[in-house]
């Protein structure tokens, strides 16, 4: 992640002192000790809201008395600020004293988008009632006093870019003035689409999935989205996003889910002639987590319900933490996977999968694969002649189209969970993690939130070195 470099504020999923905030601003959750061995995976500290308030290392928001479902932060450090976005309203917190004079603007409904857009301004969006809402607040230029208004003669609609529903999952990112997203495209919430909007002249395309190409997405739900660097050249960067969706095999009966990571390029602007304002340089792999059970056939926790990318010095790679969940009725589970980038480019450049039709199964493709190689992105590291999707060959985009799935599936660096809970009440579902120095050497510290019946908690746990 470049966000430290350019000194915007930080997303949810960038930063864990965040989670420490959450954890700090939210009632609901606990913390439970127990020490154990980092060999068995057992969590090395667990404590419960209690134990942590009364450890003084916890400072509740007292802002109102009123369920506020908080559902999206964002950490501005420059400012020395925190962003909450809540039901009807966005709070402006001091770090120093979350609750000495803070400052609150009222907004549609629920608020699930807030992103650093440029030095002054920060990008929302809410539900609005079932209509989609988004807009931009000014917080003033840095080292000055904080303005904090919502300019409300530039809202816009939020279809596409902010889910209609407060529950429904979604996953947003703004870089370069771009907001990609994977959100929900009517308030059904049945078929999802991967977006790209806004930008800095704003003559730039809009560009989605193809709805008419059912291998795309099928029922997607985004978990996150993160732009990451692939090589030096920068016209080769591209966003990856994770979701789960149906399975599209032929067979009615096993409606199973599936893990994805799926990327597309930054400079994509779609087609010339077919694809027009559509990706063309969509492709999408599976992530698999499993575990193998006792009669020889795996057991998989197949339902994506967080990622965490662990920056390293390697801006190309960060580490890929994911939380599963079972979805089968009979063995309940949550597990942690750990990938790295190096497995999930090795599948985008594997081979491709083919589908004969809607009753066939997927294979490995055999056939002839059109040049520039479907899925690579128009840049000097690949063919000069290339400068833009527009130069895409028919015969590229028409492959796309039918082929946006990779015949491999990345599997997790350690051919198996890092941690796994199962047979248990409860339910992973949020990881950050760390890198902790302590006295015996170097620690990767993951922190987990975990669900049963209405409560959360989280539990800290120091995983492996
Ligand atoms: C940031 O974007 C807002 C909204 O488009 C614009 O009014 C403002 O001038 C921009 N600020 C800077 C520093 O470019």
């Amino acid at each position: 992640m470049n966000a430290s470099k350019d000194k915007r504020p930080k997303t949810k999923s960038q930063d864990f002192h965040l989670f420490h905030a959450l954890v700090m601003l939210s009632m609901a959750m606990l913390l439970l000790p127990v020490i154990g061995t980092s060999k068995q995976n057992i969590p090395q500290l667990k404590l419960t809201y209690k134990d942590l308030f009364l450890s003084n290392s916890c400072v509740p928001f007292m802002g109102s008395a009123e369920g506020l479902d908080f559902q999206t932060l964002l950490l501005d450090e420059e400012r020395g600020k925190l962003l909450l976005g809540a039901k009807d309203h966005i709070f402006l917190l001091s770090l120093v004293d979350l609750n000495k004079n803070f400052k609150k603007t009222e907004c549609a409904n629920f608020i699930r988008v807030l992103q650093p857009y440029n030095k002054t301004h920060i990008y929302v969006c809410g539900t609005g009632a079932f209509h989609p809402i988004c807009g931009y607040i000014d917080l003033g230029a840095y080292k000055e006093e904080v303005v904090f208004k919502l300019d409300t003669h530039n809202l816009e609609s939020g279809r596409l870019k902010c889910p209609f529903d407060p529950q429904q999952p979604f996953a947003s990112v703004m870089t370069d003035e771009y907001l990609y997203s994977g959100a929900a495209s009517d308030f059904l919430g049945k078929d999802a689409a991967f977006t790209r909007s806004l930008g800095p002249t704003r003559d730039h395309h809009y560009i989605r999935t193809d709805i008419s190409e059912h291998y795309w997405l099928n029922g997607a739900k985004f978990i996150g989205t993160f732009p990451i660097p692939d090589t030096c050249n920068p016209d080769d960067d591209k966003i990856y996003f994770f979701f789960c969706e149906s399975s599209q095999e032929s067979s009615t009966s096993d409606k199973t889910i599936l893990s994805r990571v799926g990327r597309v390029c930054k400079n994509d602007v779609g087609g010339q002639r077919s694809l027009i304002n559509k990706w063309t340089t969509f492709l999408k792999a599976r992530l698999i987590c499993s575990i193998p059970g006792n009669d020889g056939a795996d057991t998989h926790f197949d339902e994506l319900q967080d990622i965490y990318l662990l920056p390293t010095r390697d801006e190309r790679n960060p580490v890929v933490y994911g939380v599963f969940t079972t979805t089968s009725s009979i063995f309940k589970g949550s597990a942690v996977c750990v990938y790295s980038m190096a497995d999930i480019r090795a599948v985008f450049n594997g081979p491709y999968a083919h589908k004969e039709s809607a009753d066939h199964r997927w294979v490995q493709y055999e056939g002839r694969i059109p040049y520039p190689r479907p899925g690579t992105c128009p840049s000097k590291t690949y063919d000069p002649l290339i400068k833009s999707t527009w130069d895409f060959p028919d015969d590229v985009i028409s492959f796309i189209k039918r082929h946006p799935v990779m015949y491999e599936a990345v599997y997790p660096v350690a051919g198996e969970p890092t941690f796994k809970r199962v047979d248990v009440d409860y339910r992973l579902t949020q990881v950050v993690v760390d890198h902790v120095v302590a006295e015996d050497g170097q620690y990767m510290s993951c922190f987990l939130a975990q669900v049963r019946a209405n409560e959360i908690m989280p539990s800290f746990k120091r995983m492996f070195r």
